[in-house]
């Protein structure tokens, strides 16, 4: 993966809670760091608080991490669609400066209030916050 076209985010520090039973860093803390993670960049680029994880690519766990390691995160967008937006996914260990995973696409859809795609209007990545709601976002209100 071209690490110099990921932006990485967010770092972790693998504490005693995110081990699997092995002790080594478990997969679903990781997976549930990172569905965060890519909301906070899809809100940010498609300038819309509410929106939701359609689709993951394959996971390709390179190698793991163990408590007290470092990790950080890195997302890119790679494709803005009319209602969704695709991103590539990176994670890496800082100590031993290895890929944990990679994750070639992960599609968020921006909503409207009733749950239902809405056009996002941005073709390009944006580097600033000048695409951060403004307001807070109610929950989404199902049709009956
Ligand atoms: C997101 C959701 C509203 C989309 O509904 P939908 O009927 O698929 O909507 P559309 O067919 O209009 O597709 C919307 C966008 O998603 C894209 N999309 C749909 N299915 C896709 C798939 N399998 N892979 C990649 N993109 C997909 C479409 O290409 C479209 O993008 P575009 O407008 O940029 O071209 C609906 O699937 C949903 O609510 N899913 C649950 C999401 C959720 O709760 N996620 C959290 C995990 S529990």
């Amino acid at each position: 993966m071209d690490h110099e076209n990921i932006n990485f985010h967010t770092r972790k520090w693998v504490r005693p809670e995110d081990l699997n039973a092995n002790g080594t860093l478990f997969g679903g803390s990781l997976l549930r760091w990172i569905d965060e993670e890519a909301t906070i960049y899809a809100i940010l680029q498609m300038g819309n608080g509410r929106v939701v994880t359609k689709f993951m690519s394959e996971i390709n766990f390179v190698s793991s991490a163990q408590q007290g390691d470092m990790i950080e995160m890195g997302l890119r967008a790679t494709k803005f669609g009319r209602t969704s937006l695709t991103m590539r996914a990176e994670v890496r260990n800082m100590i031993t400066r290895r890929s944990i995973l990679t994750i070639d696409r992960i599609v968020f859809v921006s909503l409207d209030e009733h749950g239902h795609p809405v056009p996002h209007g941005f073709t390009e990545i944006t580097y600033d916050r000048d695409r951060l709601p403004d307001h807070h976002i109610p929950p989404v209100m199902l049709d009956a």
